[in-house]
This record gives structure tokens, sequence and C-alpha cells, in this order.
């Protein structure tokens, strides 16, 4: 059965905030396309080692673990009923259980999840780190008017915090340049530079002073610079996720109708359109690098008798978050969307097992001739530039 009508084409859910005139409206957004197959996937947790010694992770709610818990901002989830199918309960994803980074992390066979900056208490950071933050965004601006958020330029310095800690327990920095080489590293950001920035403007002026390809062009050239600077720090297989189709989340589509879904995703597609040279770009450019792109918008999900128009939580009217302490649907299968804006752990766990898959290179050498795994340590005055550095 399943008709064109029950297919979401689209994009990764993203998480985005927005202040309207009438109020503040939260918003995350994935855009995919599952398959029924895909969606209900099986994982096995083994006692082997993972495929890869450590795994970093940057973004905005989409990937986001807690970071946000103890700022003062809007954009929070750490409470009922989010994480109701989350074994330690609300822990501020903002989904029913498991975020996309998640179960990537299962997947590349990590016994524990990827802990957030915020709360490093009894982790060992030489697995890696969360440094998401909700709402935040390639621009420094962006979702700053939902509170503190952390913006792609400040996950990189806690990154950099991080990593100055990791040369220190190495004794050195090429060594600890080495081992960070080896470990995965995702990006999924971009969304929330539109949802809380290009498309509020009563708070931000940059859709009167960008067309909407200038706007795509000086993010994704702040974007360059960012990714440029994860590698400066020892990063070299870095999946960079594409932003989502926002424009058919619940709550955009109650905010600017659903006719507005098509002309808001063109104007992130423009975004969309630079990425594939920009992450060939930087592979050309910087010796080493193994980017890859994620393009969301190749995931497909059959969603026959799944319900793709409702959000499974009762929202925040002018928020898209789950109204705090209400009872969410009784089966989270049966929806996409689990609030306004965020995907439920069925439909992130099959994006998770596409991004998996387009990620084989970094842990898969031998479908890559013996490429994959092998990494090249950053040039030494690309980390010496950083300033403050001390390997000691
Ligand atoms: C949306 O578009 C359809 C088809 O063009 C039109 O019939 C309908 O009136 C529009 N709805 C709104 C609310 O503008
Ligand atoms: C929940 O919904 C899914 C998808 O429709 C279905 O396969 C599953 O059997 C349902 N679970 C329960 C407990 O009803
Ligand atoms: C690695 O690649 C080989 C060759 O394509 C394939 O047979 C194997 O299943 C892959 N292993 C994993 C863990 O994906």
């Amino acid at each position: 059965m399943g008709g064109r009508d029950n297919v979401v084409h689209g994009a990764l859910v993203y998480c985005m905030i927005f202040l309207l005139s009438i109020g503040i409206v939260f918003v995350g957004f994935l855009g995919l396309l599952l398959s029924s197959d895909t969606f209900h996937l099986h994982l096995q947790v083994t006692d082997k080692e993972p495929q890869v010694p450590c795994y970093f992770i940057f973004g905005d709610s989409l990937a986001d673990d807690g970071n946000n818990n103890d700022l003062p901002t809007l954009a929070k989830s750490n409470y009922p009923p989010y994480g109701v199918d989350f074994p330690e309960g609300p822990t501020g994803r903002f989904t029913d259980g498991r975020l996309i980074v998640d179960i990537i992390a299962q997947l590349l066979g990590f016994h524990g999840f990827i802990p957030p900056f915020a709360n490093l208490k009894g982790a060992d950071i030489l697995k890696g780190v969360n440094y998401a933050s909700a709402a935040s965004g390639i621009r420094d601006e962006s979702g700053s008017q939902m509170g503190q958020v952390i913006s792609m330029n400040k996950q990189l310095s806690n990154h950099f915090a991080i990593v100055s800690r990791i040369a220190q327990i190495m004794k050195s920095y090429s060594a600890a340049n080495r081992y960070l080489g080896k470990c995965v590293y995702t990006v999924i950001t971009g969304n929330n530079d539109y949802i809380n920035n290009y498309f509020m403007p009563e708070v931000y002026p940059t859709s009167r002073i960008y067309t909407p390809q200038q706007f795509a062009d000086v993010l994704a050239k702040e974007y360059s610079d960012q990714l440029q600077t994860l590698y400066s720090f020892g990063a070299r297989k870095v999946a960079v996720f594409s932003a989502g189709q926002i424009g058919i989340t619940p709550e955009m589509i109650a905010r600017f109708g659903a006719n507005s879904s098509a002309s808001i995703d063109a104007v992130v597609q423009l975004f969309n359109d630079q990425l594939p040279s920009l992450v060939g770009n930087l592979n050309s450019q910087l010796s080493g690098a193994e980017f890859i792109l994620i393009d969301t918008s190749d995931v497909s999900i059959d969603t026959d008798g799944v319900n793709v128009a409702d959000t499974c939580c009762p929202t925040v009217p002018e928020l898209g978050t789950c109204v705090p302490g209400s009872v969410p649907c009784s089966n989270r299968s049966e929806y996409v969307f689990f609030d306004g804006f965020h995907t439920t752990e069925v439909v992130n766990e099959a994006y998770a097992k596409v991004a998996y898959e387009e990620m084989s290179l970094f842990y898969n050498a031998s479908a890559y001739g013996g490429v994959g795994g092998i990494s090249r340590p950053a040039p030494s005055w690309l980390w010496n530039q950083r300033v403050g550095y001390s390997p000691y």
C-alpha cells in the first residue's frame, strides 16, 4: 500500500527556534525518508571494541544530548515527556528516545553514549565528546533570541579545550594529533541559521542584508572556515549533514502554512547546493582530509500507517516543544514527529542507519582498497596557529 501521498520527501529534521512577533517558537526539524525495512532496525550491542576509537559530535538540537540543560535558554528538553523511551528518562534530548548521533555511536560499536561537554564527570574524553547545542547555528547570533546557546564557533573552542587535555594525556601534541585523526566526527547544523535567523526578520536583519543566494554564500563560507578549524584540531573523518526540509515540520506548517513549505525549503536548498563543492574543496585542499556529505534527502520513509502531520506530544503553541508533563501518544512508532520539529526515535534510527552506511569510508578499509582507516596528521603549523594552544 503506500501511496505517494504517504511518502514524506525530505529533510533531516532539525532543531531550531523561532521568535515570532507573537511569541517564541522553538523549531527542530529533520528531513528524510525511510523505507519500511529500515523502520525497525535492530541494533546489536556486543562486547567488541568500537570500529573507531573515538567519536566527536557538533551541531544543534538534532545532536544535543544535554548541553543546554544548565544554560539560561528556552531551548531545553530535559523534562517529561521527552525521554519517555530513553533508559535515563529526560536528558535534554529532543525526542522520545535516542538521537541520530546516539544510534550512530551504537552502530560504530560504542557501548555507552557520547557524553555532553557540559557534563563530563567520570567520562573518558578519549572516546569522544558531544558539543551540540539546541538552537545553535553556524552564525554566532543564530538562536540567541532564546537565550544562551553554544554556537558552532563556541563548540569548536570547547573542542580545542578537550584537544588540549588529550594532548596532555598523550604527552605530546603530535601523538594527540595522530589519535584525533582516527576519530569520527559528525556535524549537524545550519537550519537554525534559517529558522532562528533568516526567517525571523523581527529579530535578525539578515533577510534585509542578504538575498537568499547571498545568505547561502556567506553561510557556506563561514561553515567552510569552521570545518577547516576542526581539521586544524586533528579531525580527518568528518561527516557533514546537509540542512533539512524545515518547511514540512508541523510547527513550521502551523506558523507559515503548508503552502509555504516549498518556498522555505527552496531558500534552504540554496545553502545545501553549496555543500558538495564545499566538501570537495576541503578534501582537495587539506592533506589527508576525508570529509563526506550526508545528503539527508537521499533517505526516504515509507510512512504507510504512520502519522506525518500531527505531533506525538501536545505542543506549546508558538513554541513547538512538548507541553511539560504532558502525556505523549502511546505508540511513538506511529508518528514521524515527536514534537513540532523533532522526529521520533524510529525515524532517527532510519536516518542513522543511512548515515552510518555512508560513513563506511571511516571504518571499513577493505571496501576502499586499504584507504579507509588511514589518516595523515595535520601539519603542525595549523596546530600552532591556534591561540593559547599548549600541548603541556
Ligand atoms: C494553498 O494552495 C492551494 C493550491 O494552490 C490553494 O487552493 C489554497 O487556497 C492555498 N491555501 C492557502 C491557505 O493559501
Ligand atoms: C506501534 O506501531 C507500530 C507501527 O505501526 C506497530 O508495528 C507496532 O505493533 C505498534 N506497537 C504496539 C504495541 O501497538
Ligand atoms: C567492508 O567492506 C567489504 C567490501 O565491500 C564488505 O564485504 C564488508 O561487509 C564491509 N564491512 C563492514 C563492517 O561494513
